[in-house]
């Protein structure tokens, strides 16, 4: 602590700045700085001299934390290699060095189930958003969308029974005290996932935020945040039928927020408070078969069956499960297969898929059936993706509710409330969790991460490089980023340290694609282009390269015939 004081020599005032310091056990005092010969003068130049002080301490400080920091991310980054065997905590760590993903708040210590994206994760969540819609909306004539508000008439939720029967039981283990929920019908019946311990109940729960809607606490009504996006879908349903003229089969998909107040957020973002989903209805003429084709993409199946006679899943075609009759329905077979292959054609790895029945007691109190799409995440396998047949329940629920008529008609003409035979549903943190595991590979030779993600997913499409910092280079370089902008494109320009890492750089964060501009380029109006996920070069004119880095992102070309090898 740093004091003022006066010392008087010939009867002149001085000031100086002392400081206090305990060394071994003893107050030793020690002057700081020389303040002047009047009181106003000292008092300023003292301020001025412990603001300094404050600032470098804090400099100081920061710069160990930042060390400290790194440290931890090295001996996280060392135990990836060494183990091979990404953990959840592993994951999370490199999204935060990375810029992928952060606690919400957590310069104040976090909030436990809420999530911020970072630069990167914002990218790589909108893209995977983007092709969701493009393969479920876009690319299909008998599915449209809708954008439905997060709060809405609370009757919707009395009406679909979310009020009533959206409920949990809370309980805790009576040996290792962890948290969880379970069904009301599993109570006695299954033990702690951690320990194997007995439970204790802690009561019903219905995990609905509520809020008040309107600001005068007397006249405002008790509503919910959305528990799901799928009942908007519903209360719409006609509107969108009749706008969108559509016939059956039909689909309405949403994608947007959710909310659970979830007993125990866990498994980073594996269970949130907040989270997104993409759903969607199909609606159907339960008395019509499915159009399309279910085809031979193979996966391992885990009918209710198999886990009651405790049999391992066996893997066959989607095609399979319906002539053996282990999936009922046609539609249902067939929309799972389309999940299933929509990871797939976007580089998830099929081996760690697999479709699970729900048991007896599992089921939502909507559902007739219901599959989950599972992933063997670090922690076992997970529900990804949950797909119910919800029959006519809502529609029915909702038309008895509100006393509007939502039947439609179908190819008899008559008029009849379609079914929904299954809802493929789902959570956008669960799919962004699957895509950075299935892409997180760990290169030897390179000594660096290399993120494989697909190029429509990355965050960066390309990271273009001046080879050195030269003005003319420098010149061609931004008018390449320019140009590839124009395609609405992440591009990264990047001229800062060696080329080596650069590249690392980028291959940690997944960018598919590096542009360098070298001393040839002037002369010749070409570039490289590097692969990341073999190294390989090519070499390819400017006037091409917005054309041929389409082709490559929409895997339309193969890397290596889309230019001119680099030996
Ligand atoms: N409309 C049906 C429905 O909401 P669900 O199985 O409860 O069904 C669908 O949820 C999907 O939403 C899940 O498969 C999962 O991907 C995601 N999801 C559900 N709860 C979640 C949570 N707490 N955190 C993250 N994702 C969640």
């Amino acid at each position: 602590m740093a004091f003022i004081v006066k010392k008087t020599i010939n009867q002149k005032d001085y000031y100086y700045l002392n400081e206090n310091n305990r060394i071994d056990g003893k107050v030793k005092t020690k002057t700081i700085a020389y303040l002047g010969k009047t009181k106003k003068e000292a008092g300023k130049k003292a301020k001025e001299i412990i603001d300094k002080i404050k600032i470098d301490k804090m400099k100081k400080q920061d710069i160990k934390n930042k060390s400290e920091e790194k440290t931890e991310d090295n001996k996280n980054f060392q135990e990836v290699n060494l183990s091979n065997n990404l953990s959840i905590e592993d994951m999370a760590s490199f999204c935060k060095r990375k810029g992928f993903v952060y606690r919400s708040g957590d310069i104040y210590g976090g909030l436990a189930g809420f999530w911020d994206f970072g630069h990167l994760g914002v990218e790589l969540k909108n893209n995977l958003k983007r092709e969701w819609w493009n393969f479920h909306v876009i690319k299909r004539e008998e599915i449209v969308g809708i954008d439905g508000s997060i709060i809405t008439n609370p009757r919707v939720w009395e009406s679909s029974g979310h009020v009533a029967s959206f409920v949990d039981l809370a309980v805790v283990c009576k040996r290792c005290e962890n948290k969880t929920k379970i069904d009301k019908h599993e109570f006695g019946n299954v033990f702690c996932e951690k320990c194997g311990g007995e439970f204790e109940n802690k009561g019903e729960f219905n995990p609905m935020f509520t809020t008040n809607v309107g600001p005068i606490k007397e006249d405002s009504i008790l509503s919910y945040l959305r528990p799901e996006t799928a009942q908007l879908i519903f209360t719409n349903f006609k509107f969108v039928y009749d706008n969108a003229r559509l016939k059956l089969p039909f689909g309405i998909a949403q994608i947007g927020k959710a909310f659970r107040n979830e007993l125990s957020p866990r498994d980073f973002l594996f269970r949130c408070r907040e989270f997104e989903q993409m759903e969607l209805e199909y609606f159907v003429d339960p008395e019509e078969k499915c159009q399309y084709e279910i085809g031979d993409a193979k996966i391992l199946v885990y009918s209710a069956e198999m886990q009651e006679k405790k049999q391992e899943p066996i893997e066959m075609s989607f095609k399979e499960t319906l002539k053996k009759k282990i999936i009922i329905t046609d539609w249902h077979a067939y929309w799972l297969e389309q999940e299933f292959l929509w990871f797939i054609g976007l580089d998830a790895n099929p081996s760690k898929f697999r479709i699970r029945q729900h048991i007896k007691n599992e089921k939502s109190h909507y559902a007739l059936d219901t599959w989950d799409l599972e992933y063997k995440f670090p922690f076992g396998w997970k529900e990804l993706q949950g797909m119910a047949n919800r029959t006519d329940f809502d529609l029915k629920q909702h038309q008895e509710h509100s006393k509007v008529n939502l039947e439609i008609i179908n190819k008899e003409n008559k008029k009849i409330l379609p079914h929904v035979v299954c809802e493929p549903s789902q959570g956008v943190e669960r799919a962004f969790l699957v895509f950075m595991f299935d892409s997180y590979f760990y290169d030897d030779k390179r000594k660096n991460i290399v993120l494989k993600l697909h190029p429509k997913l990355a965050p960066v499409k390309a990271a273009v490089f001046p080879i050195v910092k030269q003005s003319e280079l420098e010149n061609i370089a931004e008018s390449i980023c320019k140009k590839l902008r124009e395609e609405d494109w992440n591009i990264v320009y990047d001229k800062s340290g060696s080329i080596g890492r650069r590249y690392a750089r980028n291959d940690e964060i997944g960018t598919p694609y590096c542009i360098t501009i070298d001393g040839d380029s002037f002369k010749n109006k070409d570039v490289t282009i590097r692969d990341r996920d073999t190294t390989k070069q090519i070499r390819i004119k400017i006037s091409e390269l917005r054309n041929v880095l389409r082709m490559l992102i929409n895997r339309e070309v193969d890397f290596e015939k889309a230019g001119k090898l680099v030996q």
